[in-house]
């Protein structure tokens, strides 16, 4: 190859990594200005315990993102309200993490004592067994004290207007959701709509979350992550766009399938008519799985060896 040919290729590969730059980096930088949905950050706050603020500091020191992030997304029900962009405008260096060796603690002030989070920092293994959480008994009362005092803070600056929400393409507010919502002619508050969903449920979702819809299919005995049992309370803040949402895209993580490529939309609103009127107002169900472990009524007969292994014949 002569030399112009040469160059022209440098002049290519650098202008191709500059544009990746770019496009990745730099935009986003000057656009990207998210409202802001708070008024301060969780810690700026005074606390019995502690100074959150300096046990922030200790949580960057100690490296505790390394192994836990703070941002709950959609699909982690189980971590508490969802975050928005603008929560974190006023914290600086965020503590978003990367990587979920443990558990996401957006939402972690309140849900355990102070005790419990300083024994558990003391000794992981003292109140988690099996936890592979390293020790941090070599901090002082001070750092401790203060590292506790900011854990207890996470989660307190967000006002939820909504626990769970479906992402933007199905409301309305988007031209996508627009035209979504514009193309559904079943009425989701009609009983007749609810009872056509029925049928679908019984033929597509009943093997996993039960003819009653108790979250005990046949099917939900061999799956780790159990089917949702859709009589909780919790159900009663889901609005028709979240429950088409996740009929539509099915759950990460889960065998929840995607029913986006096999049902029709029509289909999926009348189940949506359907799942509405399941939610009751009490926890009065009891999840027969869980009763299952507890009284142990399922026994294998007593067998011999030659019962359980059928002889072919030649002995
Ligand atoms: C090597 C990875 C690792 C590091 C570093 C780490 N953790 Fe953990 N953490 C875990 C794991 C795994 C769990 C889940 C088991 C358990 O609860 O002990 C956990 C659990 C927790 C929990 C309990 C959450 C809940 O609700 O059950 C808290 C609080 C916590 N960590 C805080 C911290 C703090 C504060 C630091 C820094 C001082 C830290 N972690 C550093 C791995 C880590
Ligand atoms: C192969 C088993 C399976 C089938 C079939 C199935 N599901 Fe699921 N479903 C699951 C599992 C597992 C989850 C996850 C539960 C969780 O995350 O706690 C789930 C979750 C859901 C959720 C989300 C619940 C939540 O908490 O947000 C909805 C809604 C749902 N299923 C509706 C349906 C409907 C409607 C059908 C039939 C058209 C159906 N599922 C069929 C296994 C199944």
């Amino acid at each position: 190859m002569n030399g112009y040919g040469y160059r022209l290729g440098a002049i290519g590969i650098m202008s191709t990594f500059f544009i990746i730059i770019f496009s990745t980096v730099l935009m986003p930088m000057v656009l990207f200005k998210p409202e802001p949905t708070v008024t301060r950050n969780d810690y700026e706050v005074e606390s019995k315990i502690g100074n959150p603020a300096r046990g922030r500091r200790i949580y960057i020191r100690e490296g505790c993102f390394y192994c836990h992030t703070q941002f709950t997304r959609l699909q982690d029900r189980e971590y508490g309200p969802l975050v928005k962009a603008g929560d974190y405008v006023y914290e600086t260096p965020h503590q978003l993490g990367t990587a979920r060796t443990g558990p996401d603690l957006t939402n972690e002030g309140g849900k355990m004592s102070s005790e419990w989070q300083k024994a558990h920092l003391v000794q992981p293994r003292a109140v988690k067994p099996g936890s592979i959480m390293p020790s941090f008994s070599f901090l002082n009362d001070e750092d401790m004290n203060d590292l506790v005092s900011y854990i207890q803070t996470l989660g307190n600056k967000r006002v939820v207007e909504k626990y769970v929400m479906a992402p933007d393409e199905y409301q309305v507010t988007t031209p996508v959701g627009y035209a979504l919502h514009g193309r559904n002619h079943v009425d989701t508050k009609s009983d007749a709509a609810a009872n056509a969903g029925r049928g679908i449920f019984t033929q597509n979702c009943a093997v996993c979350h039960g003819l009653e819809a108790r979250g005990n299919g046949p099917n939900s005995i061999s799956l780790t992550k159990k089917p949702a049992n859709f009589t909780r309370p919790f159900y009663k803040q889901y609005d028709d766009e979240m429950w088409f949402y996740r009929i539509s895209e099915g759950v990460p993580g889960t065998r929840m399938p995607r029913f986006q490529l096999s049902l029709t939309e029509e289909e999926r609103w009348y189940l949506v008519a359907y799942l509405k009127t399941l939610p009751k107002d009490v926890e009065d169900t009891v999840d027969k799985l869980d009763q299952l472990d507890k009284v142990d009524h399922v026994r294998l007969p007593k067998l011999t060896r030659q019962q359980y292994e059928p002889t072919t014949g030649d002995h």
